[in-house]
């Protein structure tokens, strides 16, 4: 039957996926339970590994947690580097025509009809989804920087070929390009080094034309330490894009977003609040992802308010075009977050993400910031069951101010994220059950007694 066919066509894959560090285990959650597969945690921090049949192929990109997908060809968990820069790059360009492309280049072919087109972000309302001038915007994309951006080296190789894409016979020829990246301080070799060998090797064992831009085929060369990683990209763009079409400063990439809304599991009904939302992010991918719950967005800069209104806009549009349900479970205000226009006690989750004082704020006005946010928060949030997901790289600051609210304020876990370069952590908190107003702690923040400040 038709159905047998095109079963005898299912091959077995394995599927990689960059992920933001700290939120692998999250990740991997996701995957077990949308496609019902076991899932290895690298230890190279930021990436994950899972099996597929291609008939599930589809479902890996409708995964919320994964930046960059790719196939696996090979891989190495030890692979002995030799000596000599020499004798090491001589044994990648041979390893390029021993590896097992076949099934990894059927996984890309029918890879093709799922993936995100590049430049997606930029298409439909075009110009008016190109970030503003003003200041800060030239580090709107900062928060993308691959994991352990520092540490990292990481280039693109293709070899200068010319222009045309006829092979000789007519025939169309595959573009490609490989794209090294690499960790760790005992390699002999660059990552620009490798890239060029390796990617000569595979030109000539494929009889491809490099191109650096209009590729058709991006082999990735993964290198940290001894581990080794060969795969062909799945995605063109990271799918952290999905959301925002109005940047900000401090834009939050939607995969961390959801790394946030997961380590707090929203339920229907639940009001869920971001009291400094800044561009939207992380209200918005919740009302897309947990549309059963309600999101209250608020910032006190109005051009972040005005930012998260046509985030939201957009994607309301998107949706209407799409002839989809339009209507997100969402509501933007601008105010203060010291003084929210918000019941006591009426909201279920706070999520946010805390000037770091970097890019955002500084770290003198976060001493002030902080515990008056936290106090705030405790305020509006329900005591004995309420929860408050909050990223900050001010951990020093964090901590200080919620050892005062302790009275107030649990502490459940601690994830640690990097943001652009920037250590952070995600701190997944528990509103105790004391009744607000009535702890030390708050009573002196609104002016009681002093010495109730240790
Ligand atoms: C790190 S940014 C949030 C970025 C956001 N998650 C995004 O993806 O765009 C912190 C935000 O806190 C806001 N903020 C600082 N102090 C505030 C206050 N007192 N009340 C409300 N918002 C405040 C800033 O305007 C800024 O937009």
């Amino acid at each position: 039957t038709e159905h047998d066919a095109g079963a005898a066509n299912i091959i077995s894959a394995t599927i990689g996926a960059t992920v933001p560090t700290g939120f692998e285990p999250t990740a991997a959650e996701e995957v077990r339970e949308k496609i019902g597969v076991d899932v290895l945690i690298s230890k190279d921090r930021g990436r994950i590994y899972f099996p597929i049949t291609t008939d599930k192929l589809f479902q890996v990109h409708l995964l919320r947690s994964v930046d960059n997908l790719f196939v696996v060809v090979d891989s190495y968990d030890h692979y002995s580097f030799k000596e000599s820069k020499e004798e090491t790059l001589k044994e990648l360009q041979e390893l390029a025509s021993k590896l097992p492309w076949t099934d990894a280049l059927e996984v890309w072919r029918l890879n093709r009809s799922f993936k995100k087109k590049k430049g997606y972000r930029k298409g439909g309302a075009g110009s008016k989804m190109k970030p503003s001038n003003e200041a800060g915007d030239a580090a709107a994309e900062e928060h993308d920087l691959p994991p352990a951006a520092a540490a990292e080296e990481k280039v693109e190789s293709g070899a200068d070929v010319e222009d045309s894409t006829e092979g000789p016979h007519g025939a169309k020829v595959t573009k490609f390009r490989v794209t090294c990246s690499r960790a760790g301080d005992k390699h002999s070799f660059s990552s620009n080094e490798a890239a060029r060998d390796f990617g000569g090797a595979v030109q000539e064992f494929f009889q491809w034309k490099a191109d650096m831009t209009k590729f058709d085929v991006e082999v990735l060369l993964n290198i940290h330490n001894e581990e080794v990683v060969i795969g062909i990209a799945l995605t063109e763009e990271s799918l952290h894009r999905r959301n925002i079409s109005h940047f900000g400063p401090t834009t939050l990439r939607s995969t961390l977003c959801y790394g946030m809304l997961r380590l707090c599991k929203p339920q229907a009904s639940d009001i869920i609040l971001d009291p400094m939302c800044g561009t939207g992010a992380i209200p918005l991918e919740g009302a897309i992802e947990f549309s059963a719950s309600f999101y209250l967005a608020g910032d006190n800069n109005e051009m972040a308010v005005n930012r998260t209104v046509n985030n939201i806009c957009h994607i309301q549009k998107r949706r209407a075009e799409k002839g989809s349900a339009c209507g997100l479970p969402i509501d933007t205000v601008r105010w203060d977050l010291c003084s929210l226009p918000v019941r006591t006690s009426s909201i279920d989750i706070i999520i946010t993400d805390m000037p770091f004082g970097k890019r955002m704020g500084s770290k003198k006005k976060n001493w002030d910031l902080y515990p008056s946010c936290l106090r705030e928060m405790a305020r509006v949030c329900r005591p004995g069951s309420g929860k408050a997901v909050l990223l900050t790289q001010d951990k020093k600051c964090f901590s200080k101010a919620l050892s005062r609210m302790g009275g107030l304020w649990r502490k459940l876990h601690t994830v640690w994220v990097n943001v652009g370069g920037l250590h952070a952590g995600v701190f997944l908190l528990k509103r105790t059950a004391s009744v607000f107003g009535q702890t030390p702690e708050d009573v002196y923040e609104s002016g009681g007694a002093p010495n109730a400040q240790e």
